[in-house]
């Protein structure tokens, strides 16, 4: 099988490239982890499942688990200095390990690349938003009219969702098709300043002029009555998307990480500013949602229906604060998508393509597997399996199985597959005790925590049974 045959020739005629600065792998990394996750989902399953009560369930789960593999994804990376694919054929043969562990490079490859193509969906609303609120669209709009604009006339009109659907796919292959440095470099390097920035000014005009205390208490007051075994699922489940976790994506950023850097302070910077946006997003939603008196918890349709009917009747700036908040999340969307095609093409140009060859070989099959989730919200609504439609089908089969099957295998090869030396020199902690409970974690709480969660998604009725309940 050529997947497993070439670490050798091709691999070694491509330079790896190295971030300019170790300021731009911070970023970078930050701007894959920040995206729809933080500011769509995030603030929406928060809503749903009791707000305080599962922020702090989300936080619990990025410290234990989330960070832990974060850092043993950046390590695998940093010491493979390739691809994922490529990198984990390398490292496998360093260890004397099956080279089945090839597999996990490929099946990261193959998640990110079914991730994009309905990430590139959704971000297409996102993109129709920027342009209808700038429009005005919202303004003065009731809910029922929003309801109407997202269901009637965005989500029914496979022409709209594949116009938007082929603009974000564009915009994600143009900085791809620049490679490393010229392209995502320098992209990251414009967006995210601004990303912050837009973050403030909206946070600064939600707590002016939305319903801050009660939004604020919604968000952190831990009811504990609240806690439940779903929303625990779903936390950890977030908790893998939102890092970014679990097929390549940071593995392959931290393969274009120079030597020199820390691996625990830099994943402890990114996992804290990943989860300050989702937190400070959830600031600017809900303020401004209780302050038109609307619910928390509507579900997917919180950013694109709640929202910008809460911000269209706002007292003043209504239209030119919901036009900023929507390129925010475009700009988020965007630093995310680039980093889930990134594995593919760094694996496919040590393979000997070039990557404007690949550009247009990738975006385009991404494209047309999106069609697939385009449709599904229209004319294809009602062909279903196992009771979802293809939107759902890809959604549930990378965020469900894939990605925590990456995550437990990425921690199984670090914890017990790499040499115990290799591992601490990469690491190089500071201290031996943060060491000893990044292993103990890696080895055993990480690997156990995804592996029940796992069982428990494929098998909840079984689970429910087994425990009495
Ligand atoms: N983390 C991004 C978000 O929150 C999405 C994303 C980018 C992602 N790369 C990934 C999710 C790799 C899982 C795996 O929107």
């Amino acid at each position: 099988m050529s997947l497993f045959n070439t670490v050798s020739a091709n691999a070694n005629s491509v330079a790896n490239p190295v971030w300019g600065s170790r300021w731009v792998f911070v970023l970078a990394a930050t701007g894959s982890a920040v995206g729809l996750g933080n500011i769509w989902k995030f603030p929406y399953i928060a809503g749903e499942n009791g707000g305080g009560a599962f922020v702090l369930m989300y936080l619990f789960c990025i410290v234990a688990i989330g960070v832990p593999i974060m850092i043993a994804e950046v390590m695998i990376g940093r010491k493979s200095a390739t691809d994922p694919v490529h990198g984990m054929q390398l490292l496998a043969r360093k260890a004397n390990a099956s080279r089945f562990w090839t597999l996990l490079g490929a099946m990261g490859v193959l998640t990110g690349f079914l991730i994009l193509s309905y990430y590139s969906v959704v971000a297409g609303w996102v993109l129709a938003y920027v342009f209808e609120s700038a429009l005005g669209t919202f303004k003065d709009a009731s809910a029922e009219q929003v309801n109407s604009f997202f269901n009637d006339d965005l989500l029914a009109s496979p022409l709209k969702l594949v116009f938007w659907h082929s603009a974000f796919m564009l915009m994600t292959m143009i900085v791809v098709a620049r490679g490393v440095n010229r392209g995502i470099e320098s992209i990251i390097r414009v967006i995210m300043p601004i990303l912050f920035l837009l973050l403030a000014v909206l946070l600064g005009y939600s707590f002016s002029s939305g319903s801050f205390d009660q939004g604020f208490s919604f968000l952190f007051s831990f009811d504990f009555s609240k806690l439940s075994r779903d929303g625990l699922l779903i936390a950890m489940g977030h908790a893998f998307f939102t890092l970014s976790l679990g097929m390549g994506s940071i593995m392959v950023y931290g393969a274009y990480m120079p030597k020199n850097l820390s691996i625990g302070t830099t994943v402890l910077t990114i996992a804290t500013l990943d989860t300050l946006v989702a937190l400070v997003a959830g600031m600017v939603i809900f303020p401004i949602v209780f302050a038109d008196g609307l619910a928390p918890g509507a579900g997917p349709g919180l950013l694109f229906v709640t929202l910008p009917v809460a911000f269209g009747h706002m007292p003043f700036g209504g239209s030119f604060f919901a036009t900023l908040f929507f390129i925010l999340v475009s700009f988020a969307a965007w630093s995310s998508s680039i980093s889930l095609i990134e594995p593919a093409m760094a694996w496919l140009e040590r393979k000997g393509y070039s990557r404007k060859k690949l550009t247009v070989g990738i975006g385009f099959l991404c494209w047309l597997l999106g069609l697939g989730s385009v449709f599904s919200f229209n004319i294809a609504a009602d062909y279903t399996l196992f009771g979802k439609t293809f939107f759902d089908l890809v959604d549930y089969l990378t965020s469900n199985i894939l990605l925590p099957l990456g995550g437990l295998g990425i921690a199984i090869f670090a914890g017990w597959v790499m040499k115990r030396t290799t591992v601490q020199k990469e690491l190089d902690f500071k201290s031996y005790a943060l060491y000893v409970a990044w292993t103990l974690s890696i080895r055993f709480i990480a690997p156990l925590a995804v592996f029940v969660v796992l069982i428990w998604t494929l098998f909840p009725e079984q689970m429910k049974v087994l425990l009495g309940s």
